[in-house]
């Protein structure tokens, strides 16, 4: 039989998880062509009709799509370890942000900082996200807040995405908090946003989503909706945080206005989650090392939710001040501790509900035939032990676009 070549072939897997109900249940190889999946199958029958140009030898691990970061603030200058002690101290992380630490000290490191040492502090934060498996990410500005700095932060993001290889799909996040010169002037601030930030940041092209934070000390649930309409009308896709630490009704808001996500949850109402469920539409994103970084008690009611079917997304809210890891895996291993999910769910969280979220399930978030070639191999025997153990990396081989990436 005659042989067609292929750009890659991986093979030796104990498992592969392509979320493909037509998939061959004894596959342990998969065909990449043109850096597409073309085929899942046993080795020795795809042996006979592919060769190919690149071979991975998954050495009995788990197969599985490139992870998707799905809620990430990747877009800082330097940490903020100081806060640590703070918190030890019993400082909480509004007190922080109530004192001018937090968020907006971040946006003092990130207004000094010029694009050039920026851009190589994202791309290092890119990499250390892709060392875990993540493939393709969400990536929020939200540490200028200034028309000049928020720009700078998304061209930023994107120039350190084309440079590491990474898909970003960038949210601006402008209403992050107030910063400090407006802190007594909201109204003023919010027509910056309306008028100068969202239509500046849309005429450049550089965010699909706008993003809000509505909190105690960050946005209200009025301004979010002027803010959001406004983002709406420029043709933005709505990401939003709410219910983090208290319920004001940015839930119920998000939900209203057909958000694609709404994050964080900690302290969801019956209200809210009801909302939720009848719109079947806007994604839950569950960050549980959130609230373990914060020493918060509360989780998200993520068993709640996914059974009233509402759709979920997993990730890490990488940043700064509320949940510094870069990894999926680990945020996995805290869906399954925290939020008691199943390893099958967390996987799915951060693969195919996590392109789901952002509008790109036809080609990503799995492995079905023409999908984007993005896997991960991993060294673990069986899907069962995904988000078991933690403090260790399972990422053995990274492909993205079926070319296989040194991490
Ligand atoms: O998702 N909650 C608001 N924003 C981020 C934290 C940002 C920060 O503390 O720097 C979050 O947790
Ligand atoms: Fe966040």
């Amino acid at each position: 039989m005659s042989t067609q070549p292929c750009q890659l072939l991986i093979f030796g897997a104990a498992e592969i998880v392509s979320w493909d109900s037509q998939a061959p249940s004894a596959a342990d190889s998969v065909v990449v062509v043109d850096g597409k999946i073309a085929e899942l199958g046993q080795e020795a029958d795809l042996r006979q009709r592919w060769s190919p140009l690149a071979e991975v030898d998954a050495a009995g691990g788990l197969v599985a799509p490139g992870f998707i970061d799905a809620h990430v603030h990747p877009v800082f200058a330097v940490g903020r370890a100081e806060e640590f002690d703070w918190r030890a101290q019993g400082m909480d992380y509004l007190e922080i942000a109530a004192r001018g630490g937090g968020i907006l000290s971040t946006v003092q490191h990130v207004r000094a900082t010029d694009p050039e040492d920026l851009f190589d502090t994202v791309c290092t934060h890119l990499r250390r996200m892709r060392r875990h498996g993540t493939t393709s990410m969400e990536g929020k500005s939200g540490y200028g807040l200034s028309t000049q700095d928020e720009l700078k932060s998304l061209q930023v993001l994107a120039q350190a995405g084309a440079a590491v290889g990474m898909e970003v799909f960038p949210t601006f996040l402008g209403a992050h908090m107030f910063p400090l010169e407006y802190r007594d002037n909201q109204e003023a601030y919010l027509d910056l946003l309306c008028n100068e930030m969202l239509p500046a940041v849309k005429e450049q092209g550089i965010a699909r989503a706008a993003d809000i934070f509505i909190e105690q000390g960050a946005f209200s649930v009025a301004q979010a909706r002027r803010y959001c309409e406004r983002a709406i009308e420029l043709g933005f896709k709505l990401r939003i945080h709410a219910d983090q630490f208290h319920q004001l009704g940015g839930v119920e808001l998000a939900v209203e206005l057909g958000a694609e996500s709404v994050d964080h949850l900690e302290a969801l109402s019956d209200a809210g989650l009801e909302a939720m469920a009848i719109s079947g539409k806007t994604y839950a994103g569950f960050l549980p090392t959130a609230p373990h970084f914060l020493r918060q008690k509360e989780n998200a009611p993520a068993r709640k939710l996914i059974q009233a079917g509402v759709p979920y997304f997993l990730a890490t809210d990488f940043n700064p001040g509320s949940s510094y890891t870069p990894s999926l895996p680990e945020a996995a291993h805290f869906g399954r501790i925290r939020l008691n999910m199943t390893a099958e769910e967390v996987l799915f969280g951060i693969t195919l509900g996590a392109a789901g979220s952002l509008g790109l399930e036809q080609r990503k978030g799995h492995l079905r035939r023409g999908a984007d070639a993005d896997l991960v191999v991993l060294d673990l025997p069986d899907l069962f032990h995904f988000g078991y153990a933690f403090g260790e990396n399972p990422l053995s081989q990274l492909i993205c676009k079926g070319d296989v990436v040194p991490f």
